[in-house]
């Protein structure tokens, strides 16, 4: 249909996950454009990864509609969102470390030469697609050789993202691309994530780090509690803004229990555990209402808990 650039190619409409009784996710309402980057930030257990794992056809939502291109749609495994191209780069990123780069690159999609029984991967293309594809992502790979193990980090995301983007990706989603990075490799992937968005990719950058995502995002979305908490263009969002949303619920807690820990008796330090324990649930308490729904609580057949 039409080619528009800020039509949505994907978009969630009220989407939510259950398990059991447990709401991982609810009435989650999200577009993702070509060419931008959507931040997905959150806490821990805000929901994020069952979101891209619906998005990335890991889980079928509970209830809500998934669209791509306008139209609803139905996944039921990765296979079928890659055929889409929705790929999906995890944290453990499914490469062989003592393999070199370039086979990786090629892991299961190896390009041949010949035919019928003459039919050979062809090892001298596979190189120069490696080298030629890392490096319009702004990679200079001397050696294609070189095993994937001995690369950093970051360098071993990037090669994960350019490997999605050239068997065609259009949607790319990144788990955490940058939670084990120091700056510098975090720098070295976040560039890649702008490579990309460039190329017209549509990334979803999941991340719990507002320095991370401030710089490269175009759109975020907050998670609190299954929840959609905020959602804004980057225009109506400071750095500052995003970070206060971010430290809310999880670092007080932290503190709380470091404080705890420190304690014991002393009765000073445990009325500052108290006044803590009292902001966490202040925090916790704020705008996200999720309710429990009777007809997905599995009580009515009988089970026994546990
Ligand atoms: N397979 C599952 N079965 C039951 N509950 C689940 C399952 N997967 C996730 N949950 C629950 O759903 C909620 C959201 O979890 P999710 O893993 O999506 O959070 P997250 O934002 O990715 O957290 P983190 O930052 O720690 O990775 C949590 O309360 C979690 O315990
Ligand atoms: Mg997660």
């Amino acid at each position: 249909m039409s080619a528009q650039t800020d039509e949505a190619v994907l978009e969630t409409r009220r989407l939510s996950k259950y398990f059991g009784s447990v709401i991982a996710i609810k009435d989650i309402s999200m577009l993702v454009r070509p060419g931008t980057v959507t931040c997905l930030l959150g806490d821990n257990g805000a929901g994020k990864s069952t979101l891209i794992k619906t998005l990335s056809g890991v889980y079928e939502p509970s209830e809500g509609d998934y669209l791509c291109d306008g139209e609803v749609i139905h996944l039921h495994s990765p296979r079928d969102a890659l055929a889409r191209g929705i790929a999906t780069v995890y944290q453990d990123l499914a490469m062989i470390p003592l393999l070199s780069i370039w086979r990786n690159f090629f892991l299961g999609s190896e390009p041949t030469k010949g035919w019928g029984p003459f039919r050979r991967f062809d090892v001298k293309k596979a190189k120069e697609i490696t080298r030629d594809e890392m490096g319009k992502m702004g990679i200079d790979v001397r050696d294609p050789e070189q095993p994937v193990g001995t690369l950093s980090g970051g360098e071993r995301q990037s090669v994960a993202i350019a490997r999605a983007v050239y068997f065609g990706a259009r949607v790319l989603i990144l788990d955490e691309p940058t939670a084990a990075l120091g700056v510098k490799q975090a720098g070295v992937v976040l560039r890649y994530i702008v490579r990309a968005k460039q190329r017209g990719v549509a990334v979803v950058f999941i991340t719990h780090n507002p320095h991370h995502a401030y710089p490269v995002g175009d759109h975020f979305v907050i998670l609190r509690r299954g929840q959609v908490y905020g959602d804004f263009a980057k225009a109506d969002l400071g750095l500052e803004q995003l970070v206060q949303m971010m430290a809310g619920g999880a670092e007080l807690e932290n503190l709380a229990h470091e404080l705890q820990r420190e304690a014991g008796d002393d009765a000073e330090l445990r009325e500052a555990v108290a006044v803590l324990e009292q902001e966490v649930k202040a925090v916790a308490a704020e705008p996200v209402v999720v309710e429990r729904r009777a007809d997905v609580v599995s009580d009515e057949e009988g089970r026994p808990e546990g």
